[in-house]
């Protein structure tokens, strides 16, 4: 049986200050080599799980353990372990691409030969070389979600956290960057990604979870969501059927 790489239990998360709870008792599994989609409404804590998973912000109670480490506790033994790739662009817009690699991989410990050997796969794989001595705030907005990606790649973790990558990007750096995703998946980085593009979602992920108001309230493939729940013939109607059509903000 495939190893579970993540597992969370009973999770709650209250901001400081917040009234509500933000997670609300979540329930997450993920296997070793999935490519994983986390989806729910806006506001449903998608963002806030990512965050704790990655050591960002502390969970208020509940147990998680990533690749065998328990979370806070061993989060210096997870973090060589993971990459997150946030919502935001990440990068530094008045340093050049090539310098950005260089500081996050000076970050992540590498050094030297390696380092260079690195940045010059990250280049590539991001299909910029003809820009890599570009400062960021010159690139366009696919550009800088192809260079945000592959920065997050660049010590190559075995688990990649990706935060809607594909928001605002057109259907060309849409298709490279979902290369880069299934070549990385495919060589057994686990991925685990947020997004609001269900169809997207259907067709590249091996399951998702569905989150609404912090909890997970399904976790299946694709294709047995769209079998078992009543009325459904895509994963957008699943969604719609099991969150409902009321706004969230
Ligand atoms: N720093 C914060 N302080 C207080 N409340 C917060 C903070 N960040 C998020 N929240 C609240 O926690 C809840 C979950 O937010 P989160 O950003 O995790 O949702 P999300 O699923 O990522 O949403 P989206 O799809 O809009 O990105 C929301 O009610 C949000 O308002
Ligand atoms: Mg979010």
């Amino acid at each position: 049986m495939t190893e579970v790489i993540i597992q969370i239990q009973e999770l709650t998360k209250q901001y400081p200050g917040a009234k509500e709870l933000a997670l609300r008792g979540l329930d997450l599994s993920v296997k070793q080599g999935e490519f994983f989609g986390l989806l729910g409404p806006n506001g449903s804590g998608k963002t806030t799980t990512i965050s704790i998973l990655c050591g960002l912000i502390q969970p208020t109670s509940g147990h998680i353990s990533v690749a065998g480490h328990k979370i806070p506790g061993h989060l210096n033994a997870i973090k060589p372990l993971i990459g997150l790739v946030p919502q935001d662009i990440a990068l530094y817009p008045t340093l050049t691409f090539v310098e950005n690699l260089s500081f996050f991989g000076h970050l992540y410990g590498l050094r030297g030969q390696s380092l260079r050997q690195r940045i010059e796969q990250c280049i590539e794989i991001a299909g910029l070389n003809n820009f890599a001595d570009k400062m960021i705030k010159t690139y366009s907005g696919g550009m800088k979600r192809r260079a945000n990606l592959a920065a997050g790649l660049l010590h190559q973790p075995k688990i990649i956290f990706l935060d809607e990558p594909t928001v605002n990007v057109d259907p060309q750096s849409r298709n490279v960057i979902f290369d880069i995703l299934q070549n990385i998946n495919s060589n057994g980085t686990t991925i685990i990604y947020t997004t609001h593009y269900l169809e997207e979602a259907q067709q590249f992920c091996h399951r998702v979870a569905i989150m609404d108001q912090g909890k997970v309230i399904c976790q299946d493939t694709p294709h047995n969501l769209i079998k078992n729940t009543a009325g459904s013939r895509d994963l957008g109607e699943v969604f719609l059927n099991l969150t409902g059509r009321h706004l969230r903000d």
